[in-house]
């Protein structure tokens, strides 16, 4: 099939080249030129595993094309929306000016019978609203959100957990979904869950799920805040309660918290969408996820003044990662980079490190000091923060970081380190949730 893909950001840039992996031939639009060029010279313009192999993958098919011209789309009977929906500056709603543009960008080159396909993450409403524009261009809308994880997301693109279709009634709706079905012939084929429902549904099924996500982290970190005042261990806890099949152990990681472009701006969005549908006191309780989701930076920062005697000032404190989570670049709402500008501030001389991300958290926190190499950051350190989880962390020798450090104090803001090794090599460790 020929299909365009609209924003070429982790999900789109994604999107489209796995699309082309799928047979399909593609062009994928962005204003952005330097990210087309890149993706035009089969270079992935962030990190994510997997997606330069996908791209000289596809790159020899020359079954994807990148183009800043939304004009280039004409011809093709299946159009992807994957722009981007931040949150608003001037409060918690989802800010929907990329998406609109998009959509009335695609209108003028739709034909007759084309499909229109959101993937953005947007308020419920959204494609009721939008529908009316690409339907008096003869084309239909469907609602098909998007669940990949950064870090996963060739897999989940190409083999996703479910795929999920917003229709409008109809005969127009079923078509459509016929249309998708021969999008998505191949994940199908591997007996993937289909749902197809309602605008409406598949709207809300996207902000529920980051939602029921979002909760289940701060969950656990409220457990974590009452292990540290009565003496608990949370990774314990966690382990002893994730063994029930219904609660079950994934995302039970306490630590500093979600981050990241999708969790908390999606759950303020769902609250800011639900109370304009007088439905606020429904989601009331996010309020309270993402409060004690924030709370953890402080508890960390107030750690560390701990360990340091009180005083951060002009103590060395290094970090170990800036990206949100490991095997991202992506430091949109990092908790790590939060708390390393907190300490900053507090007056500590803070050093970053992260294997991936420090271009992208030097542009997002410039006063901050940056190190590429480890064992540089690491000495003359008065304190270690891991609060990144790469694996590069995780297999860390203690010895070997403890002749380099000043004092051996290791912050463990992500429970990723094996506790005993490091105390058995001389270090004091303190983390989030444990004694
Ligand atoms: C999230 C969802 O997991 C995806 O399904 C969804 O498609 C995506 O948002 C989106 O809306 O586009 P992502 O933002 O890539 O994906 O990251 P997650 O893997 O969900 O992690 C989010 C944050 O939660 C990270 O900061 C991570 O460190 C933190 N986390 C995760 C914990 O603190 N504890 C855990 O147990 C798990």
């Amino acid at each position: 099939m020929w299909i365009s893909v609209v924003g070429l950001g982790y999900l789109g840039a994604v999107h489209a080249a796995s699309m082309a992996a799928l047979g399909h031939r593609v062009v994928g639009v962005d204003v952005d030129e330097a990210r087309v060029e890149s993706l035009a010279s089969g270079r992935a313009p962030f990190f994510e595993p997997g997606f330069d192999e996908l791209l000289s993958q596809v790159g020899g098919t020359g079954r994807l094309s990148v183009t800043t011209e939304t004009a280039a789309v004409e011809g093709a009977g299946v159009h992807f929306v994957c722009v981007g929906t931040p949150q608003r500056a001037d409060g918690y709603a989802a800010d929907l000016t990329y998406v609109e543009l998009a959509v009335s960008g695609l209108v003028p080159h739709l034909a007759p019978g084309d499909v229109v396909v959101g993937k953005s993450t947007v308020p419920v409403g959204t494609a009721a609203r939008l529908a009316a524009q690409v339907e008096a261009a003869g084309a239909t809308l469907v609602w098909n959100p998007e669940f990949l994880r950064e870090g996963f997301a060739v897999k989940d693109t190409l083999h996703p957990d479910r795929i999920v279709y917003g229709v409008p009634d109809g005969e127009a709706g079923v078509r459509a979904a016929g249309v998708l079905d021969e999008v998505y012939a191949t994940p199908l084929s591997e007996g993937i869950a289909q749902v197809v429902t309602d605008y409406a549904t598949a709207e809300l099924v996207k902000v529920a799920a980051n939602s029921f996500l979002a909760t289940k982290i701060s969950f656990i970190n409220a457990m974590a805040e009452l292990c540290e005042v009565a003496g608990g261990d949370v990774t314990r806890l966690a382990d002893a309660i994730g063994f029930d099949e219904r609660i079950g152990r994934k995302f039970l990681n306490a630590g500093l918290g979600f981050g990241g472009g999708c969790l908390p701006k999606d759950i303020r969005a769902f609250m800011a969408r639900a109370d304009e549908l007088g439905a606020g006191e429904a989601v009331a309780f996010l309020g309270e996820v993402d409060e004690i989701n924030t709370r953890r930076r402080h508890r960390m920062v107030e750690l560390t003044g701990q360990v340091l005697d009180g005083e951060v000032t002009g103590k060395r404190v290094t970090v170990l990662g800036a990206a949100f989570k490991p095997n991202s670049d992506d430091v949109r709402d990092s908790p790590a980079l939060d708390v390393a500008a907190r300490l900053g501030e507090a007056g500590a001389d803070v050093v970053v490190h992260d294997p991936q991300a420090i271009d992208n958290a030097r542009r997002k926190a410039p006063a901050l000091r940056y190190e590429p190499d480890l064992e540089t950051a690491l000495t003359g350190a008065d304190a270690v923060l891991v609060l990144t989880e790469w694996q590069h962390y995780k297999d860390l020798d203690p010895h070997w970081a403890g002749d380099l450090v000043a004092q051996a104090h290791v912050l463990d803001g992500r429970n990723a380190l094996d506790r005993d090794t490091w105390l058995t090599a001389g270090w004091t460790y303190r983390a989030l949730g444990r004694r």
